[in-house]
């Protein structure tokens, strides 16, 4: 983990490690969208078949193309990876993941406080979206 100036450097010169937190349709184009920018990311998802279907160079996203993948995984400029132990590599960390919902439908911000995976991270979180619409396919009001 960096100190703020030092961040700041490794952000500036392009040395920063950044850590993609869900691998989906937000998280996966966002990785693509890192490497093309010079960076080298890190890629965390639960869903271990994912990570492997990534590490094999195929995409199950329908808009990016599995040979775009291969190339990023063979330039090591992406490791995907299910191991949360190892999110302390990463400078920069994004979460791209679904945000729970309490019976008010607000978000449960609290569940992301307690992670102590978090604590060990300067990690900065903004809103995505509205993640009532996301999590409420049903709800078309
Ligand atoms: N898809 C969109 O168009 C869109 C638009 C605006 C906002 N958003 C918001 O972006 C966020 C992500 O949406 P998405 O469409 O990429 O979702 P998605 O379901 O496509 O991908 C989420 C990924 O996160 C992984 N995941 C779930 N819990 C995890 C955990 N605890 N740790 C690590 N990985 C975990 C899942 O396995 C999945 O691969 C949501 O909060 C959503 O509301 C999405």
């Amino acid at each position: 983990m960096s100190t703020t100036h030092g961040l700041e450097q490794k952000i500036a010169d392009k040395t920063a490690m950044i850590g993609v937190i869900g691998l989906g349709y937000v998280g996966l184009p966002l990785i693509r969208a890192f490497t093309r920018a010079g960076f080298r990311t890190m890629g965390f998802d639960v869903d271990q078949s994912k990570v492997e279907k990534l590490k094999a160079g195929k995409s199950y996203i329908k808009h990016i193309d599995s040979g775009a993948i291969a190339a990023l995984i063979n330039a090591e400029k992406f490791e995907p990876t299910a191991d949360m132990e190892r999110l302390c590599e990463a400078d920069c960390i994004i979460i791209c993941v679904p945000t729970p919902l309490n019976e008010s439908r607000d978000p449960r911000l609290e569940l992301y406080r307690r992670d102590g995976a978090f604590d060990r991270q300067d990690v900065a979180k903004r809103p995505t979206g509205g993640p009532g619409k996301h999590n409420a396919p049903h709800d078309h009001s």
